[in-house]
């Protein structure tokens, strides 16, 4: 088969079967990410230029319900040192973030029963008021279609809820039983039809995964069209059950942002902070491959080490203002700019 001959197609036609995209994945080499690089890379300029987009991240909570197997703050780990911001403080942090230029504020966290529906939709509001010039994104994991409504009637504008796997039998290996696809998939329709900005997303290199499980992840985005997906390595996580398996690869992941580059040339792309952690230069490469955003964060110094989903996470140690100059200075290290403007995504 002729690798390269795919890539020209996938360019061209914006379109590979599965069975193509697995064969892809599976031969991936130096020359051919380089050869796919360079058609992402253009087709992200077409469609954004050389502009990279702020999104400013707030971690305001690392209580969880969940138990996923993969995750440093899934309720088994009682090592986890858990927090709660208030809200006061998570509108210090959109304060300080707007000063910094950010007018995207990401609220995520895990599935903490403690937030509420008012008291998400009080939070929404009040940030809503007070920068009615900012997107504002949740990312808070599965609630029902009348939550969301009222979260997006408060004022959000967008939702990132990471599909994790798009093949059902490799979800249950990463998720305990009170956890499906099916219903993950529920949750990111309902998000689409009230309105909001959907990301979806997933991990490269999860335990089991395997060539065409990617494959799968790539239709399964093919048909959701979301505007945006979020995708790093998989980190081992010591006090989680996959503690000992072995890390993603940061080429595959590479490799993954450009094949979704060229199927859907509009998406918003990030360069992830576990990019970052897999490789110092990780976030760089990813922009060289087609990603278009960057996502510093925001969350007070206090709580950083706090939200470790996974071993080694860069930036607990860094003061917001630092995170932001210093991607800054990186984006413009391999010739790129920061896009202060909310950054939304352009039709196809
Ligand atoms: N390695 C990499 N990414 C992880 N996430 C959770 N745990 C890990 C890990 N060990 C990702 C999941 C989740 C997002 C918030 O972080 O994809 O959706
Ligand atoms: Fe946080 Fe570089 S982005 S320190």
């Amino acid at each position: 088969m002729d690798y390269f001959a795919l890539i020209d197609k996938l360019y061209s036609t914006r379109c590979l079967d599965k069975y193509e995209f697995a064969e892809l994945i599976k031969n991936q080499t130096q020359y051919l990410s380089e050869y796919l690089f360079e058609k992402s890379r253009s087709k992200a300029y077409e469609y954004y230029g050389n502009n990279i987009y702020l999104r400013g991240l707030i971690e305001f909570t690392n209580y969880c319900k969940n138990d996923c197997l993969y995750c440093g703050i899934r309720r088994s780990n009682s090592k986890a040192q858990r927090y709660r911001l208030t809200k006061e403080e998570i509108l210090l942090c959109c304060h300080e973030g707007y000063g910094l230029g950010f007018r995207t504020f990401v609220l995520q966290g895990g599935e903490d029963m403690y937030f509420k529906d008012k008291i998400i939709e009080d939070i929404v509001y009040s940030i809503r008021s007070e920068y009615p010039d900012c997107a504002i994104t949740l990312s808070i994991g599965e609630k029902t279609k009348e939550s969301y409504q009222k979260y997006f009637d408060a004022g959000a504008d967008r939702y990132l809820l990471r599909h994790e796997t798009a093949n059902p039998a490799h979800y249950e290996k990463l998720h305990p039983p009170d956890l499906s696809l099916k219903k993950r998939k529920e949750c990111l329709y309902n998000l689409k039809e009230i309105g909001y900005q959907v990301g979806c997303g997933f991990m490269v290199g999860s335990p089991y995964q395997t060539a065409e499980n990617l494959a799968e992840d790539m239709m399964f985005i093919k048909e959701f069209e979301p505007h945006m997906v979020g995708i790093g390595p998989f980190i081992p996580h010591t006090d989680t059950p996959f503690h000992d398996r072995q890390q993603g690869t940061v080429d595959v992941t590479l490799f993954m942002i450009g094949l979704l580059r060229l199927m859907q040339p509009n998406l918003l792309l990030p360069a992830t902070t576990a990019l970052g952690t897999a490789d110092p230069l990780g976030r760089e490469k990813g922009i060289k491959a087609g990603a278009n955003v960057v996502m510093p964060n925001l969350s007070p110094i206090e709580v950083r080490k706090k939200y470790m989903l996974y071993d080694n996470k860069i930036c607990t140690g860094d003061e917001a203002a630092e995170c932001r100059f210093c991607l800054q200075r990186r984006v413009e290290s391999i010739g790129y700019r920061i896009a202060v403007d909310r950054g939304d995504c352009k039709k196809l």
